[in-house]
C-alpha cells in the first residue's frame, strides 16, 4: 500500500491493529533493559508507545502523518513521549551503531527495497544490539486467501522467509529464529490465523 492508502487506513477512528502492542513484541522486550530503541514503519505506534512505557527511550519512523498523529495522542494518553518522524525510509537516515534495539513489527517495505533496507538498518544497530522481528511469512497467502480479515501483503516478494532473516542479519547470537501459524487478534486488520517469521537475535560484538 502506499503512503495515501496508509493514511486513508489511519484515519480511522479506531487503532488498525489495536492500542496493544504486538504479543510476541511484548513478550520479548521486557526481558532486556530498556536503552534506545528504533521503530521503523511503527504506523499508529502501539508497540513504539509500550516501548516508552517499559522505559526505552523511542525512537520511530513511518509513511504516514495519520499514523503519527495516532501515535501520538496514545504516547500521550500513556503519559510517555516518543521521537516520530514522518517519511520513506528512503529519505530517512541515522547514524551508524546508533541504536541498542530495533523493534521490527509487521514492517513490510516493498519489494524492491527490502533488501537494502534491511541491509541499513543492520548498520544502525550497535554492536551487541537487538532486533525483535515478526512479520508474515511467504508462506502466508493462503491464509489471506482463506480469511481476508487477517491481513498481510498481497505480494509474496513484500513477506519474509527464514533464509532472509539470516542474510539481513548475518552473524548474530540467535536467541529466537522460527515460521510459526498464530492466531492473531490485532485491531481490525489483522484477524485470525496466519504465518509469520519470527526473530530475536543480537548483534555480534
Ligand atoms: C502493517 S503496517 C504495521 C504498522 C506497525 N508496525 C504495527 O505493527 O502496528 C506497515 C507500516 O509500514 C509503513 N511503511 C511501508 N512502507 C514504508 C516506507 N517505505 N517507509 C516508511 N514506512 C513504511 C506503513 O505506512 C505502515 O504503517
Amino acid at each position: 500500500m502506499n503512503k495515501e492508502r496508509w493514511d486513508g487506513r489511519y484515519r480511522e477512528e479506531s487503532y488498525a491493529y489495536g492500542e496493544k502492542p504486538n504479543q510476541f513484541f511484548s513478550t520479548w522486550l521486557p526481558k532486556f533493559e530498556p536503552k534506545s530503541i528504533l521503530m521503523p514503519a511503527d504506523g499508529e505506534g502501539r508497540n513504539g508507545v509500550y516501548a516508552a512505557t517499559l522505559g526505552w527511550q523511542v525512537t520511530a519512523f513511518d509513511l504516514s502523518s495519520e499514523g503519527k498523529a495516532k501515535a501520538l495522542q496514545l504516547a500521550n494518553r500513556k503519559q510517555v513521549s516518543l521521537n516520530y518522524t514522518v517519511g520513506d525510509f528512503t529519505e530517512i537516515e541515522f547514524e551508524e551503531n546508533s541504536f541498542d534495539a530495533i523493534g521490527l513489527i509487521y514492517a513490510h517495505f516493498p519489494a524492491d527495497k527490502k533488501e537494502v533496507f534491511h541491509q541499513r538498518l543492520h548498520t544502525y544497530l550497535k554492536p551487541g544490539g537487538l532486533v525483535i522481528f515478526e512479520a508474515f511469512s511467504k508462506n502466508h497467502l493462503p491464509y489471506k486467501k482463506a480469511n481476508p480479515s487477517v491481513g498481510g501483503p498481497g505480494n509474496i516478494d513484500v513477506a519474509f522467509s527464514i533464509a532472509e532473516i539470516e542474510a539481513y542479519f548475518p552473524n548474530y547470537e540467535v536467541l529466537l529464529l522460527e515460521e510459526v501459524v498464530v492466531d492473531l487478534n490485532e485491531g481490525l486488520y489483522h484477524v485470525g490465523q496466519g504465518s509469520v517469521v519470527r526473530f530475536v537475535g543480537k548483534k555480534s560484538s
